[in-house]
């Protein structure tokens, strides 16, 4: 009984020693981890060096864990770690690396090597933090600049734009599709931020741009910050929503670029399958369906959603590609459960573009009678919808479906005949 109580103890204090765990969103380093996976390392790293019996370090074990959590997306620039100096083994690094208090907290860029200590963090709240890493990221990256040597390539470019608009494309050797221009005036770096929650999307490369540019002055900006989409084929287009905060920016160019870009594709289906007219009289045929009738491909294809401004993926470009009609199936599916009803709330330019997509979809694509009707009763809710949450939406998907009329659920992809990117 009594050495069952002394091994409950033991083990609150071991639990409460240890300050993080693996399911926490950080790297826990240690005497055998710690020198192969900061030194040389492409991305930088944000290191706490704590001590578990330290009383500061227990208070300000919450903020680490949520500003871990608040970087996780960035990773492909910097990531965080912890190393517990209260343990015998540790304690030689924490001596190398000359930490005199805890918690302290160190930045370390790309390829550091043994002998930088690192950079201290200062602040202590999670937005302060953040903010001082940004610019120690912009410091790496200007010095790197002026060695001449490279930024990694798995690195977001935090420095101010400064090329033309047209060259853009030229910097990033990743598969971009749309590059986007944070404006912003003097030296605010409210785009950073966003630029580093974007940078995980490949097919975005977001860039900042001081107010002042010359290139610039074609559009008469006068709101900042201001975001451009400049589309790899296309006219640059100006995002008139009204947004000041990092989060606001985010969700705007995600909100922008992935509705488009899903819907693009299967737009870019619907294209390939109205070229193969001859093959498929369905096509045809569909338009008797009832409810299935004005659908205005052209309509979608430039004035609601600027698909001209895209670069059609080149699989569905060529008329005489084989889509297998199951994948189309699939994507389908997939745009109305999960990226449709990631929207917050369906209204606007937005909603007219799913009403417009759902009424096409449903007149030129010969899908077997059970997913158009599904169709069918989906445009018919959707009709005199003003506006609808994304919430709304999912129920609705399933509220819709009945013996005969039936979203399919995830069925394997089959593949495309000829190359698809
Ligand atoms: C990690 O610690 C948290 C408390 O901070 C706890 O809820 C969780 O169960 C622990 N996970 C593991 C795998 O030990
Ligand atoms: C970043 O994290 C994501 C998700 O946890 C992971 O899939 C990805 O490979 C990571 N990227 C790098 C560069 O470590
Ligand atoms: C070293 O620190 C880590 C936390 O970073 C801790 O999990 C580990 O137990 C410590 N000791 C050893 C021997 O690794
Ligand atoms: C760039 O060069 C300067 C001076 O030679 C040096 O102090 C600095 O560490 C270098 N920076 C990088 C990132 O190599």
């Amino acid at each position: 009984m009594f050495s069952k109580v002394i091994f409950l103890l033991l083990l609150t204090a071991l639990a409460n020693g240890d300050l993080y765990n693996s399911s926490d969103p950080m790297v826990l380093l240690n005497a055998k981890n710690f020198y192969e996976t900061i030194l040389s390392s492409r991305n930088g790293w944000i290191v706490e060096f704590y001590n578990s019996w330290c009383g500061h370090c227990i208070s300000f074990a919450p903020k680490w864990r949520e500003f871990s959590k608040e970087i996780k997306d960035w990773n492909h620039t910097i990531k965080a770690a912890v190393i517990d100096c209260s343990d015998e083994e540790n304690v030689s690094i924490c001596r190398d690396y000359e930490v005199m208090g805890y918690p302290s907290i160190r930045f370390f860029g790309a390829y550091t090597q043994k002998g930088n200590i690192g950079k201290s963090v200062k602040n202590r709240g999670v937005s302060g933090m953040q903010s001082e890493i940004i610019d120690f990221i912009i410091d790496e990256e200007q010095s790197q600049m002026a060695n001449k040597s490279k930024i990694p390539s798995s690195w977001v470019n935090l420095l101010s734009y400064q090329g033309t608009l047209k060259d853009i494309f030229k910097e990033s050797s990743r598969d971009v599709k749309n590059a986007v221009l944070i404006v912003e005036k003097g030296d605010s770096k409210v785009a950073c931020h966003s630029i580093l929650d974007l940078g995980k999307y490949p097919m975005v490369l977001v860039r900042r741009i001081n107010s002042e540019a010359a290139e610039l002055k074609d559009f008469n900006l006068n709101k900042f910050p201001s975001v451009l989409v400049i589309p790899l084929k296309g006219n640059t287009k100006v995002l008139l929503e009204d947004v000041s905060t990092p989060e606001e920016i985010t969700a705007l160019i995600f909100h922008h670029l992935r509705l488009t870009r899903n819907l693009l594709q299967m737009n870019d289906v619907l294209t390939a399958y109205r070229s193969l007219d001859s093959k498929l009289k369905q096509g045809s045929e569909r338009e008797d369906i009832e409810g299935a009738g004005d659908g205005n491909l052209e309509e979608i294809n430039s004035q609601r959603l600027n698909y001209d401004d895209d670069l059609p993926d080149a699989a569905f470009s060529n008329a005489h590609v084989q889509v297998n009609m199951v994948d189309i199936e699939n994507g389908l599916s997939y745009a109305l459960r999960h990226e449709v009803t990631l929207h917050k709330v369906l209204e606007g330019e937005t909603l007219e573009a799913l009403k417009s997509f759902v009424t096409a979809i449903a007149r030129y694509m010969p899908f077997r009678p059970s997913l158009l009707n599904f169709l069918s009763k989906l445009r018919e809710f959707l009709a005199h919808k003003k506006s609808l949450s994304g919430v709304e939406f999912e129920k609705i998907l399933k509220e819709l479906e009945s013996s005969d009329a039936k979203l399919p659920d995830k069925q394997p992809w089959r593949g495309v005949s000829g190359k698809r990117t």
